[in-house]
């Protein structure tokens, strides 16, 4: 039994008013160990409180008089136009939250016109996934341990037409979650990665708590990708190809420089490094770094409009949202996420008006504040 409590079909809980308010609520629909495993990051969750707090450092500014009546939340990249900048990140494993796991998920994102990532590591097959997807629909990839996988995985993607694909590079070490492992976290039976049947076990070395020999078997595993895979990948397809998990200006530039598409600022919703810095506390120097107009997008710890708002004026073009959808599908499964898309953008919307920015181009640092508290 995955998933446990959800609402009557069709009902939304009244207590929600808030896109956050599903993460409050979906402690009651997630079976405990499940809930540790999504709500959780590694180690002792350092990331994960940086990238919630990162977002309470900065304040709006409402401006006054200005004409938003013809405002609207469109953006375009790379040539593609989204009827809004919040997308779907790759989360894996959605039958944790829900039954329906990934095709409610991407049923919710083609009726909200919302760009849905898909996770090499869902629980769905991408291509029952791609049959109830908007056409606005990306593939997350993890490189395989042996180049035919990896492979296979871009070609099904081609062909299920998928428009680009989202590479993540870090994630190549599986650290452990201190508070899945306590809250006796194990995948179950009925939740496995279907886009992988048939591949050998994936690539990552899995940590346990309390390894000694973690040093030693993460450096003797040589099995993390390195930029001469990335040069192959990006010479087997046609598809544009954004790299996730990027946040140092150094690497970023590089990246740019070897041909990607775009970037994802991301520290893996705090689930890689413990003690990495928040991602949108990265993202100032990223933009700085790279051309204007570079491709960027941003996720992790955003929970509201707002969270959406300050990270569009700090350089992003679009956000993803990651462990919101998973609380939002445990609640009301694909009308918990539409419903959790839809408040999102509606707060963003709020932001827009009363700070005067009638397009996403008019959403700029300066209508933020940096606050410094002295705690
Ligand atoms: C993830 N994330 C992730 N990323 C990825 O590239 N491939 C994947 O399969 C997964 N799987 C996954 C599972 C779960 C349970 C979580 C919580 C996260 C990371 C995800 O794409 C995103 O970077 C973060 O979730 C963003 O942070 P927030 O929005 O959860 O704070």
């Amino acid at each position: 039994a995955t998933a446990s409590f959800q609402a009557p079909l069709g009902q939304i809980p009244p207590q929600i008013g808030c896109a956050r308010d599903y993460e409050v609520l979906a402690r009651r629909f997630m079976a405990p160990p499940s809930y540790e495993y999504v709500a959780g990051g590694s180690g002792t969750d350092l990331t994960v409180a940086a990238n919630l707090s990162a977002f309470t450092r900065w304040a709006l500014y409402p401006r006054l008089l200005r004409d938003v009546g013809a405002g609207h939340t469109a953006v375009t990249i790379n040539g593609e136009r989204f009827a809004h900048p919040i997308f779907l990140a790759p989360v894996a494993f959605q039958k944790l939250a829900h039954a329906g796991g990934e095709i409610d998920t991407a049923r919710a994102a083609h009726a909200t016109d919302t760009c849905l990532v898909a996770s090499t590591l869902s629980s769905c097959p991408l291509e029952d996934v791609a049959r109830v997807a908007g056409p606005h629909r990306w593939f997350q990839l993890y490189f395989q341990a042996r180049r035919e996988d990896t492979l296979d995985l871009l070609e099904r993607a081609a062909q299920e037409g998928y428009g680009a694909i989202v590479v993540t590079l870090d994630a190549t070490i599986q650290a452990a979650s201190l508070r899945a492992l306590r809250a006796g976290f194990r995948m179950p039976a009925d939740c496995a990665a279907a886009n992988l049947r048939g591949h050998p076990p994936a690539p990552t070395v899995e940590l346990k708590a309390g390894d000694s020999r973690i040093f030693q078997g993460v450096m003797a595993s040589g099995q993390a990708p390195t930029w001469r895979d990335l040069a192959w990948l990006l010479g087997e397809t046609t598809l544009p190809v954004w790299v996730k998990g990027v946040l140092h200006p150094h690497d970023a530039c590089a990246l740019a420089a070897a041909g990607v598409a775009g970037l994802v600022v991301s520290n893996h919703g705090g689930r890689g490094l413990d003690g990495a810095i928040a991602s949108l506390d990265a993202l100032p120097a990223i933009r700085a770094a790279l051309e204007p107009g570079f491709p960027l997008l941003l996720d992790g710890g955003i929970r509201s409009g707002a969270d959406v708002f300050k990270a569009l004026a700090l350089g992003a073009d679009a956000v993803m949202i990651g462990r919101l959808q998973m609380y939002a599908l445990s609640v009301a499964g694909a009308l918990g996420v539409a419903h959790m898309l839809t408040l999102l953008r509606e707060e963003l919307e709020v932001c827009m008006a009363l700070t005067g920015c009638a397009t996403v181009a008019d959403v700029r640092p300066d209508a933020l504040a940096r606050i410094v508290s002295i705690a």
